[in-house]
């Protein structure tokens, strides 16, 4: 399969709200990624040979240590490693930046996300309870942290 990851951008919005739509029980608004499009965050997409978004990572980073905000990849083009291709270039970026941890926060019910993560080397910190609105009340989230030193 032939991909690319460039800087995500604004005009990769309207193609990240419709994977979004598909993949998350509370999407991501317009608003929320246009408030991600600032030099605090680094932000990577990934196109399939015909230029179309079908993943992309959001992070915030601050005083050293990166928050993973976001990271989806379409739901035809999952369990092929894209994920994982695009976590590295946060590490790439992170290492350049002499960044010290990446910390994050994930669903408590996202099994899929918290494997990817383990596989990663992440490991589980804390509890954050009634986190998330889910279905018929709230969800709890799992705080998790790798370090890169
Ligand atoms: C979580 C997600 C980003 C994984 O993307 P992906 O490209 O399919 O992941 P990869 O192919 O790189 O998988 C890497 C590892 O993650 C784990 N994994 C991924 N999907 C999995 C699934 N459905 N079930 C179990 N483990 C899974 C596996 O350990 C996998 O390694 P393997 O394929 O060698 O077994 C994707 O499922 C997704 O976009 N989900 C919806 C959005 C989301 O939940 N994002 C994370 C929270 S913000």
């Amino acid at each position: 399969m032939t991909y690319q990851v460039v800087p995500f951008s604004a005009e990769h919005i309207p193609q990240a709200l419709n994977i979004e739509r598909k993949s998350q029980p509370a999407p991501w608004s317009q608003n929320i990624f246009q408030s991600c499009l600032n030099k605090r965050y680094f932000n990577f997409a990934l196109l399939n040979s015909e230029q179309n978004l079908i993943g992309f990572l959001i992070s915030d980073h601050i005083a050293g240590e990166i928050s993973l905000m976001n990271i989806c990849i379409a739901p035809e083009y999952r369990r092929k490693g894209l994920a994982q291709i695009l976590f590295q270039q946060l590490v790439d970026t992170a290492t350049e930046i002499h960044a010290e941890m990446i910390w994050l926060e994930v669903r408590e019910s996202n099994k899929p996300a918290q494997n990817l993560y383990f596989q990663l080397g992440f490991n589980e910190i804390a509890i954050r309870q009634n986190y998330y609105p889910a279905k018929g009340g709230m969800e709890d989230a799992i705080v998790m942290s790798l370090s890169l030193d």
